[in-house]
């Protein structure tokens, strides 16, 4: 049977670091309430000259160093953001021309924070059909430039990352073994930006009433996620005839510490099999999940044969996992 394999990753994060207590200067908050709430202590901020597809080439040749493929052997390129270059084109076209991945055909996937799943999704998906060989998948966000600074209740969670993934078709008892898609669009006002699309297209208005920044209602948002992760897990688990105990490494989206710690209790996995790095990076959205699971790879985490399993919920709503042997 044909799989789609994860045979490389990679990511990247700017240099610059801003810390909660860096933040305190900026608005009313404190180390100790972002601490608590959310588990981060610092996050990495792009420069002005940096865009989503610049954090992407990097992330992307990281990977394509690791797999021993050259660029032109990529077929296919799926860029996870909701923080694009431009609204058009696809960031995914200026990574193929930057990595002068000839061949390839490049498109972006909008599923926030869970889009480097959907991104797998539709990559595995190409793979098995026999469509394509070699895929590789980015997540990038530069979420920073579309953060109120003057907003404590977003502005203390997002960063910038990127991270990437070679999928490569291969005729093996492993590979990725199941990917679940989902949606419900009538919540789609919990995390949004409003401004800069044709429902509210850039003008002086919607700069004052400050539309091009992300909006959240988190407190709901939070609830909603720990209920629909839980599910998410054991349904993807059960589908594939396996307990929680089976899995060696989760790689959840990294929005929340509560999050994760509540999803990990509730599935009962101990947290030392739950890749954790919100600390240090923040909330990077589409990005967050293949800059976690590059650094477990890296740390020596993921061996052969383990079960990983990745998920995420975010904006849209959409909520997405995905199980791999690796
Ligand atoms: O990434 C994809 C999806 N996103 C998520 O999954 C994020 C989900 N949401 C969250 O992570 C959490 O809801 C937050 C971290 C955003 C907020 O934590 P919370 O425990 O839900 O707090 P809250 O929104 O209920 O606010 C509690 C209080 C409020 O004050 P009052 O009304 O009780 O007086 C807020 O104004 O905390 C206040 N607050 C802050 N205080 C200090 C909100 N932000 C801050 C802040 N510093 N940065």
């Amino acid at each position: 049977m044909i799989r789609a394999r994860i045979i490389a990753t990679g990511s990247y994060a700017p240099e610059k670091v801003l810390t909660n207590f860096d933040l305190e200067k900026m608005v009313d908050t404190s180390d100790e309430w972002i601490t608590e709430r959310t588990g981060i202590k610092e996050r990495r901020i792009a420069d002005e000259k940096q865009a989503a597809s610049d954090l992407a080439y990097v992330a992307a040749r990281e990977a394509l160093k690791g797999s021993g493929l050259k660029a032109r052997d990529i077929e296919l390129i799926i860029v996870a953001t909701v923080t694009g270059d431009m609204s058009l084109p696809a960031t995914a076209c200026i990574l193929q021309d930057r990595l002068e991945a000839k061949r390839a055909a490049a498109f972006d996937v909008n599923a926030a924070c869970s889009g480097f799943i959907y991104g797998l999704s539709v990559a595995n998906a190409f793979i098995k059909s026999g469509a394509y060989r070699r895929v590789l998948v980015v997540g990038a966000e530069v979420l920073t430039k579309f953060t109120d600074w003057e907003d404590r209740t977003t502005c203390v969670l997002f960063g910038d990352a990127a991270g990437a993934a070679i999928l490569e078709a291969v005729n093996e008892d492993r590979g990725i073994l199941c990917t679940k898609i989902h949606s419900d669009g009538s919540m789609w006002d919990l995390l949004h930006t409003p401004g800069g699309g044709s429902r509210y297209p850039a003008s002086k208005e919607t700069l004052r009433k400050k539309q091009h920044f992300i909006k959240m209602k988190g407190n709901e948002t939070f609830k909603i996620a720990v209920r629909t992760l839980e599910g998410l897990v054991l349904e993807t688990l059960d589908e594939n005839k396996l307990k929680p105990a089976d899995l060696a490494l989760l790689v959840p989206h990294q929005a929340n510490l509560r999050i994760i710690q509540a999803t990990a209790s509730r599935i009962g996995l101990p947290m030392d099999k739950v890749a954790v790095n919100l600390d240090r990076y923040g909330n990077t959205s589409a990005a967050s999940i293949p800059f976690a699971l590059d650094e477990a790879v890296r740390c020596g985490r993921v061996r052969d044969g383990d079960y990983i399993l990745l998920e995420a919920f975010g904006g849209g709503l959409t909520w997405a996992s995905a199980l791999i042997r690796w």
